[in-house]
C-alpha cells in the first residue's frame, strides 16, 4: 500500500498519508516521509507542501506497537527537523487528533492549521515515558513554558479553539481542511515566513515555578510526568541540541521500564476490551429510552449517567416518598455538575427535561431497555422482574445490578430469556468508569452487543464477566480483603498494611477503603450466607462490626475518626478488640506486604480465568484498574503478578 501520496495544484503540493487505522508513525512512514521531503525540495514546481492525513485523524503518535523493538532510522526527531529544514514551508493540517508524534511532526511543519473539532496532545507520559521527537523543546517556544509544563506533564488534550489561542495552532479553518490548507498556504507564501518553532527564544523559569509544577507532576504517582518535567526545565535553560539529546535519553531510558509497560499493556487492554471478537459482525439494538429501578445510591447515579449520555430515563420507584428522594438525588448529581462547571444552565435544565419518575410500571412500555437497581434482596428483584416481564416490550433489554446475586435466578420465567442481562455497576455509578457486564445463559448475542454499546454511549470500560458471587471484581475483593485480614493476625500492624498499598500506590489502603464504605454490607452478606446455613469462618471485620464499628459513619471502624475529619488514626479500641485474634506485633516491610495482596488478587484472577468467569488477564487488570483504584501504572495485579512471576 502506498502510505503517502502527493498532488500539486498550483506550486502547493498536498501530501496525503493513508496509514489506517490512525495513521501511526512506523518505521515505513518515517521513511517515506523524510523522503517525499527531500523529492518535494528538489521539485521546482513546488513552493509548499500541505500534510494530510486520511482516515479518522491525522497522525496519532508514534507507533506504540514498535516500543518494544529496537529503535530504526529514520528516528523520529530527525525527520521532524529535516521537515523543519525542508526547503519549501510545509502546513500541517490536522483533522481528529495530532497526538504525541503526530504533534511533533505537526511542530517540525512551519505552519499547523486545523478542522476546528480538532484536538492536540502530548499524551506519552500516560505512556509512562516523556516525547521523544522535540515535544519538550518545540512546545515551549510555541506557547511559553507554562503552558507547555501543562500540555506535556498532564497528557491531556487541548481543543481546537485553546490550542489556537495558545499559539500552538496558526489557524482553524471552517470548510474543506485539505483545500482551506492549501489556501493558507498560498496565503503564507505572500508574507514573510515566521521562525521555525526551534529557532524561537524561550526565557528561563523562575525557582518556584518550578517548584510549584514538581509538586503537581507528582501527584501522577509515577515517573514520567517528572522526567517530561526535567526535560521542559532543560529546553528552558540548555541550548536547543542539548535540550533534543536529554530529552532523546530519558525517552529511550523510560521506553523499557515497568511502569511504561504496564501502560502500553492498559493502552491495549483498553482498546480491546469494548469490542470483544465474538460480537464483530453483531449490531446491537437502538437505545434511546432507559427505565431504572430504584432511585437509591446505585439507581441514581445510573440514572444520572443515562441522562448524561442523552438517554430518556424514567425512574420507577416503590412509593412516592422513595420517588422524590431519588429524583431528588439525581437531580443533586446535575447540579453538582453545573456548580463544577461541567454543564452550562440551559444543558442542565434539558439534563431534568428528560428525567421522569413514577410508582407505576405502565411508564416502561416503550423502553429500550431498563435497569433494575433496588434492595439487594432476591425476593424483591424477582417481584421486580415480574413486573418488567408484564410491562415491558418483549424485545427491551432487562437488566440487573445485582452486586452477588444469581442473575439466572432473579429472572427465572420471565418471558424472552434472550433479553437479560448482568449490568454491574460501580458506585457511585456516574463516576465510575468500570461496568461488568454478565450474560446469562440464554443472553442473545445482540442483547449482549447492546450491553457494550451502552457501555460506549456512557464513556464506561466495559468488561464481561461469567456468574459467579462476586463476579471477577468483588471476589477478587473479598479474597484480597481475606489475605489483609490474614497480615494483621500473623502481627502486620493494619496502619502498615494500609501504608504499604498507599505506597504501592492505591489512593487508600485495604481497611481505609472499608471504614469509608463501611463494614456492615459485606457483614449483613456473610450473616446471611451463615443463615442459609453456609460455613462462612469468622472474620475480624465481624467482631468489630458486632461492636458497632462499621466504618466512618459510626465515628469509627478499623481506625477512629474524630468528629468531622476522615482521617484515620489508630485505635486502642480495636488493638485491645482484635489483641486475642493476632499475633504478637512483627512488622513486614511494605514491598512484601504489597506482594502479599497484589499476589492474593492474581491467584483469584488465575481461579477466575479457570472457571471461565473472566475471559482475559487484561480484562482482569482493567476491573481492578476502573473499579477498585488499581494504579495503572502498575498495569493490573495479572500484568504486575507476571513481571514478578513470568509463569502467571
Ligand atoms: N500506535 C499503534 N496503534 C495505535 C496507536 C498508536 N499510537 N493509537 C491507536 N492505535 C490503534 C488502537 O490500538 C486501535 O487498534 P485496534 O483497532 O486494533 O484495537 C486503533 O488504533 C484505533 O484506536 P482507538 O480505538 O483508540 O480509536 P479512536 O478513534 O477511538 O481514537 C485516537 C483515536 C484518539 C488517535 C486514539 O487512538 C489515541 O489516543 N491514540 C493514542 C495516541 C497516543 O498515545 N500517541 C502517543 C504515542 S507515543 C509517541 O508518539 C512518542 C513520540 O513522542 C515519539
Ligand atoms: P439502596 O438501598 O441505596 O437503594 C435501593 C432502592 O431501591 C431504594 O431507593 C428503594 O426504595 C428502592 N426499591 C426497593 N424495592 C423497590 C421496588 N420493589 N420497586 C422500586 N424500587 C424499589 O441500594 P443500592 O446501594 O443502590 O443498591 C441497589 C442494587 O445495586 C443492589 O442490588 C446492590 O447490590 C447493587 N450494587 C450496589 C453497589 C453499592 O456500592 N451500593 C455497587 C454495585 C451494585
Amino acid at each position: 500500500m502506498t502510505l503517502l501520496t502527493c498532488r500539486i495544484d498550483a506550486g502547493i503540493a498536498c501530501v496525503t498519508l493513508d496509514n489506517p487505522p490512525v495513521n501511526a508513525l512506523s518505521a515505513a512512514v518515517r521513511r517515506a516521509l523524510w523522503d517525499m521531503a527531500e523529492t518535494l525540495d528538489a521539485d521546482p514546481a513546488v513552493r509548499a507542501v500541505v500534510l494530510t492525513c486520511a482516515g479518522r485523524t491525522f497522525i496519532a503518535g508514534a507507533d506504540v506497537r514498535e516500543f518494544g523493538q529496537p529503535p530504526v532510522e529514520p528516528h523520529l526527531p530527525d525527520v521532524v527537523a529535516r521537515l523543519e529544514g525542508a526547503a519549501k514551508p510545509w502546513v500541517a493540517a490536522i483533522h481528529g487528533a495530532a497526538l504525541g508524534g503526530g504533534l511533533e511532526v505537526a511542530m517540525g511543519c512551519r505552519f499547523r492549521v486545523a478542522a476546528p473539532t480538532a484536538r492536540v496532545g502530548l499524551p506519552e507520559v500516560t505512556l509512562g515515558i516523556v516525547p521523544g521527537a522535540s515535544g519538550t523543546v518545540r512546545t515551549p517556544r510555541l506557547v511559553g513554558m507554562a503552558a507547555a509544563v501543562d500540555l506535556v506533564t498532564s497528557g491531556r488534550h487541548w481543543p481546537a479553539a485553546k490550542a489556537l489561542e495558545a499559539g500552538l495552532l496558526d489557524a482553524v479553518l471552517d470548510g474543506d481542511l485539505t483545500e482551506a490548507a492549501m489556501g493558507f498556504a498560498r496565503r503564507a507564501l505572500e508574507k514573510d515566513l515566521p521562525d521555525p518553532a526551534s529557532a524561537r527564544p524561550l526565557s528561563p523559569m523562575p525557582e518556584e515555578f518550578w517548584t510549584e509544577a514538581r509538586k503537581t507532576a507528582a501527584r501522577a504517582g509515577h515517573a514520567a510526568p517528572l522526567a517530561a518535567l526535567d526535560c521542559l526545565r532543560c529546553a528552558s535553560e540548555a541550548p536547543f541540541a542539548e535540550a533534543m539529546a536529554k530529552e532523546r535519553e530519558t525517552f529511550l531510558a523510560l521506553r523499557p521500564t515497568p511502569e511504561a509497560q504496564a501502560l502500553r499493556h492498559v493502552f491495549f487492554a483498553e482498546r480491546a476490551a469494548p469490542r470483544p471478537a465474538a460480537l464483530k459482525e453483531v449490531a446491537p439494538r437502538a437505545l434511546q429510552r432507559v427505565g431504572v429501578i430504584g432511585g437509591g445510591t446505585m439507581g441514581a447515579g445510573i440514572a444520572a449517567a443515562c441522562r448524561e449520555a442523552g438517554l430518556e430515563v424514567v425512574l420507577i420507584e416503590r412509593d412516592d416518598a422513595a420517588l422524590a428522594r431519588g429524583l431528588a438525588a439525581v437531580e443533586a448529581i446535575f447540579d453538582g455538575a453545573m456548580a463544577r462547571g461541567k454543564l452550562s444552565q440551559a444543558d442542565r435544565a434539558a439534563r431534568s427535561d428528560g428525567l421522569s419518575g413514577s410508582t407505576g410500571y405502565d411508564r416502561l412500555a416503550e423502553a429500550d431497555l431498563v435497569i433494575e437497581a433496588v434492595f439487594e434482596d432476591a425476593a424483591v428483584k424477582r417481584a421486580v422482574f415480574a413486573e418488567l416481564g408484564r410491562h415491558c416490550r418483549a424485545d427491551a433489554v432487562l437488566a440487573t445490578n445485582t452486586s452477588y446475586l444469581d442473575p439466572r435466578g432473579l429472572t427465572e420465567g420471565v418471558p424472552h430469556p434472550e433479553r437479560m442481562l448482568g449490568l454491574h455497576f460501580f458506585s457511585p455509578a456516574h463516576v465510575m468508569k468500570l461496568l461488568e457486564i454478565v450474560p446469562l445463559p440464554d443472553t442473545a448475542p445482540e442483547v449482549l452487543a447492546t450491553g457494550f454499546a451502552l457501555a460506549r454511549a456512557l464513556g464506561k470500560m466495559p468488561v464481561q464477566a461469567g456468574i459467579c458471587e462476586g463476579f471477577i471484581g468483588n471476589r477478587i475483593l473479598k479474597r484480597t480483603r481475606a489475605e489483609a485480614e490474614q497480615l494483621v493476625r500473623r502481627g502486620v500492624p493494619l496502619a502498615q498494611v494500609d501504608a504499604a498499598m498507599r505506597a504501592y500506590g492505591f489512593r487508600m489502603g485495604p481497611f481505609e477503603a472499608q471504614d469509608l464504605g463501611g463494614l456492615d454490607i459485606a457483614y449483613l452478606q456473610r450473616e446471611g450466607a451463615r443463615a442459609d446455613g453456609q460455613d462462612v469462618p469468622e472474620t475480624l471485620g465481624d467482631l468489630l462490626v458486632r461492636a458497632g464499628r462499621k466504618g466512618q459513619k459510626t465515628g469509627g471502624g478499623w481506625y477512629d475518626y474524630a468528629e468531622g475529619d476522615r482521617r484515620p488514626q489508630v485505635s486502642p479500641t480495636v488493638e485491645a478488640l482484635l489483641a486475642p485474634h493476632v499475633a504478637a506485633a512483627d512488622p513486614l516491610p511494605p514491598e512484601a506486604i504489597a506482594a502479599a495482596l497484589v499476589g492474593a488478587m492474581a491467584a483469584e484472577g488465575q481461579a477466575l480465568l479457570a472457571e471461565g468467569i473472566a475471559q482475559a488477564p487484561a480484562d482482569i487488570d482493567l476491573v481492578k484498574i476502573h473499579g477498585y483504584g488499581f494504579p495503572r501504572w502498575k498495569g493490573g495485579p495479572m500484568f504486575a503478578a507476571a513481571l514478578e512471576m513470568p509463569s502467571i
